[in-house]
């Protein structure tokens, strides 16, 4: 595996790949990898020739007093796994070559990005579709793998790629989840062990979302609300939002049908965990 940090280097290796006509398969992250993070190298692999995975902590979409210091930033491990994963290629660049001096171009996305996310973390996709974009025009990857677990970003990279014309399939890839069904996250690791364990809630509360949709639930507002009591009932969480959204727009919905998705932000001590579901609802 080739570790690169300049944008020279990375365009002369990419280069070479694409005259030799290999296809190339981007899996960006923030690095402190996990299973789930891995779960998308692999899908990679199988459907490119050569897989890129960048990790650069984004400055950009964090707000002020959230967790942008303390972030896990464990190098070595990671770089370990994604050698083990049969990654060919880490990209992680400085800072200043995301975000040079002079650098004064944003990408702000509308649409998906409004809402939810949008709302508890303003600027936060402004960030995310900013670096995204230059991520994919430094990589200029034929296809990349985005994780289902942040299923909003989702929907805002696909709104982003096909509104702006970039020529990159995106697929999404199945959250990858403890045995509890807490999602993994690089944020775990900062719950104590009670935490830990009332974590739980945020998978029971997305179950009990579901079992009342396939039974015929089909009102927004009882899903809601059913889903919002038994988070209520954990005295270590508290809830940022627990939505019921079409699941392309991300917008609420007042009727449960097609495509949609029970999207929910908690935090757990001073943790935000986000996780959701998605689900096809015939009538
Ligand atoms: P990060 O949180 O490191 O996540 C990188 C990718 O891994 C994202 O596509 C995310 O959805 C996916 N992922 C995280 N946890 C997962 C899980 N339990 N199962 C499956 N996939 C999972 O998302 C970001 O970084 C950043 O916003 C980024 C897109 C890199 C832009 O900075």
């Amino acid at each position: 595996m080739l570790t690169v940090e300049s944008e020279r280097e990375l365009r002369q290796k990419i280069g070479a790949w694409r005259s030799d006509g290999d296809t190339i398969g981007f899996v960006p992250t923030m690095g402190a990898l996990h299973a789930g993070h891995l779960a998308l190298v692999r899908r990679a692999r199988e459907l490119a020739e050569r897989v890129v995975v960048s990790i650069f902590v984004n400055p950009t979409q964090f707000g002020p007093g959230e967790d942008f210091e303390k972030y896990p930033r464990p190098m070595e491990r990671d770089s370990g796994l994604l050698e083990r994963e049969g990654c060919d290629l880490l990209f992680l660049p400085a800072v200043s070559v995301i975000y040079p001096e002079a650098h004064s171009t944003v990408v702000d996305p509308l649409g998906p990005a409004e809402g939810l996310e949008g709302d508890h973390r303003p600027g936060h996709f402004r960030g995310v579709a900013t670096v995204v974009s230059q991520l994919f025009n430094l990589v200029q990857p034929d296809l990349a793998v985005f994780g289902q677990k942040d299923a909003q970003q989702l929907a805002v990279i696909r709104r982003l790629v096909d509104d702006l014309h970039l020529p990159v399939e995106i697929l999404g890839h199945p959250t990858v989840r403890e045995e509890d069904g807490l999602a993994l996250s690089s944020r775990n690791g900062y719950l104590s062990a009670d935490e830990r364990r009332a974590a739980g809630v945020l998978h029971r509360a997305l179950r009990e979302g579901s079992r009342l949709i396939d039974q015929g639930e089909r009102s927004a507002d009882t899903v809601r609300a059913a889903m919002r009591d038994l988070i209520e009932a954990e005295p270590l969480a508290g809830i940022d939002y627990v939505e019921v959204v079409d699941g392309h727009t991300f917008q609420p919905i007042e009727l449960i049908h097609g495509h949609v998705a029970l999207p929910l932000a908690v935090r757990i001590g001073t943790t935000r965990l986000i996780d959701n579901v998605q689900l096809e609802v015939s009538d």
